[in-house]
């Protein structure tokens, strides 16, 4: 029976590694998630062979409670509160592990080896802290913790300290495992230190800590596949942390920032900052607003569009209008395209996401790499709540904190259309020339209300 449950498992693996490599391009990421869907079924099915399990009558209310409580969030939950979403998932997934290592701790004359002692206990800590941190990531993207990075002097030392006192736990625990009092001690102070770790950093930050979050669940299933020697959570929990692991990476290569800049420089409030002059004004009263009309004609006149979504576009939730304005160009002959930033919003493939879910065909969406070289070729680009990821401080002032952050080139189109209700910085907090250049035309309002506008200037 071992082996027909292993060779499940081995078919599993197979296809939960199909399953990511399909996630990697929005247009096959649906595939993705079916042979996922279909490899975790396969693994559960295969669990449920296994000769030694004494009980199916707590497994099967387990189930049931699972799937009422992931169905319906499935279906309720909006696109845009995924971070959120994601953040619980990690947080039981980190707090599963925890309390398997804990169950199998206490387990009846259970005798470890060396080997499995070590990952058990690793199990417990990495489950623990992921499952506060998660839980403390989710409070600050609902804004039941504040989102602002919670800071106090001496905090990496007192972190550094409590993370010694784990450590030092689990020599005791290691040495002596019937010590339950430290084997609790390490649970507790690893709860806590989840805690301590997420509130310094701020609330637009989430969504990085979210993916190493992830990947530390991910750690946690492996070390508990490795105690109790099942394949399934070893290879599961090594996919899922290495993939959690890239994924923080190339979030934070795209906003030019190190892993340890996120966790300890207390960047990023998440809060608009103060100090944005009002949509007339503007720093040193260059900035051109425009009324809809003339943009109108610009859009008009134009052969090429390219459209830059940001942030704003997915706080206005204009994506629909977006979709439904350059329907309307294309068919009078515009050249539509759209250029995704890898950061642009607040999550990863946040602007994918939500032109998916308007139906805006895959094939109009261009890679910044990929389309970069082109906005010199380009009558009109169109910013839609984009801010950072179109500011050419990034490439020009060596002392802005986006300096060497690779953007979106658009300024070197003909013209650059710039919709946002004011002159309020992005997530930065710092200013953008691009809003004062000669060939900028700043729209200024609620983004779905100006493209709203635009599309009945266009055919009026
Ligand atoms: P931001 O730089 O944050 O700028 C968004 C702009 O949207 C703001 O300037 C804001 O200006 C405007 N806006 C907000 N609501 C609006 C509305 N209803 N209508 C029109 N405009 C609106 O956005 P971005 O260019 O997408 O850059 C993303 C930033 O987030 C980067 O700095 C990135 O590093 C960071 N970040 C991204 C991620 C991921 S994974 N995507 C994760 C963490 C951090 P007004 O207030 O004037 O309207």
């Amino acid at each position: 029976m071992f082996e027909l449950i292993n060779f499940v498992y081995l078919l599993s693996a197979v296809l939960f590694m199909l399953g990511l490599k399909y996630l990697s391009s929005p247009a096959t990421a649906r595939m993705g998630n079916k042979l996922s869907m279909v490899g975790m079924g396969l693994a559960i099915a295969a669990t449920l062979l296994n000769p030694d399990i004494v009980s199916f009558k707590m497994i099967l209310i387990g189930i049931a409670i699972g799937t009422v409580i992931g169905a319906v969030a499935a279906i309720r939950v909006e696109m845009t509160s995924m971070p959120e979403m994601v953040a619980l998932f990690n947080g039981c997934g980190g707090a599963a592990s925890a309390l398997v290592a804990l169950a199998e701790f206490q387990g009846p004359g259970v005798a470890f080896s060396s080997f499995g002692l070590i990952t058990l206990i690793l199990s417990v800590i990495v489950g623990s802290l992921t499952f506060t941190g998660s839980i403390i990531a989710f409070g600050k993207l609902q804004g039941l913790v504040p989102s602002r990075p919670i800071c106090y002097p001496g905090q990496q030392v007192v972190n550094a300290l409590i993370l010694l006192a784990v450590a030092v736990l689990g020599v005791i625990v290691y040495q002596d495992p019937a010590n339950l009092f430290s084997f609790y001690g390490i649970v507790g102070i690893s709860l806590l230190l989840g805690v301590l770790a997420v509130i310094p950093i701020g609330g637009a930050d989430m969504p990085v800590i979210i993916s190493l979050l992830n990947s530390y669940s991910g750690v946690a299933v492996a070390m508990t596949g490795f105690a109790l020697a099942n394949n399934a959570l070893i290879v599961v929990g090594s996919l899922v942390g290495a993939s959690g692991l890239f994924l923080t990476k190339i979030m934070c290569d795209a906003m030019n920032r190190s892993l340890a800049n996120v966790l300890f420089g207390a960047f990023g409030s998440g809060d608009s900052p103060a100090g944005g002059d009002e949509a007339t004004g503007g720093p040193g009263g260059a900035v051109k607003g425009y009324e809809v009309e003339d943009v109108a004609t610009v859009l008009e006149n134009a052969g090429s569009l390219i459209v830059v979504p940001g942030y704003g576009m997915a706080a206005a939730q204009a994506q629909h209008v977006v979709r439904d304005l350059c329907d309307y160009l294309q068919e009078q002959g515009v050249e539509v395209r759209y250029a995704i930033h890898p950061v642009a919003g607040r999550m990863p493939g946040h602007m994918n996401v939500l032109l998916a879910e308007a139906d805006v065909s895959y094939d109009l969406l261009f890679a910044m790499e990929d389309i970069n070289e082109e906005f010199a070729e380009t009558d009109a680009v169109l910013v839609i709540g984009a801010n950072d990821v179109v500011n050419p401080a990034a490439r020009s002032n060596p002392s802005s904190p986006i300096y060497g952050m690779p953007i979106l080139n658009v300024d070197a189109a003909r013209t650059v259309i710039v919709l946002k209700r004011s002159m309020n910085p992005g997530f930065a907090g710092i200013e953008n020339e691009l809003f004062l250049k000669e060939n900028t035309m700043m729209l200024f309002g609620d983004a779905k209300k100006s493209v709203q506008n635009l599309l009945l200037a266009l055919k009026e």
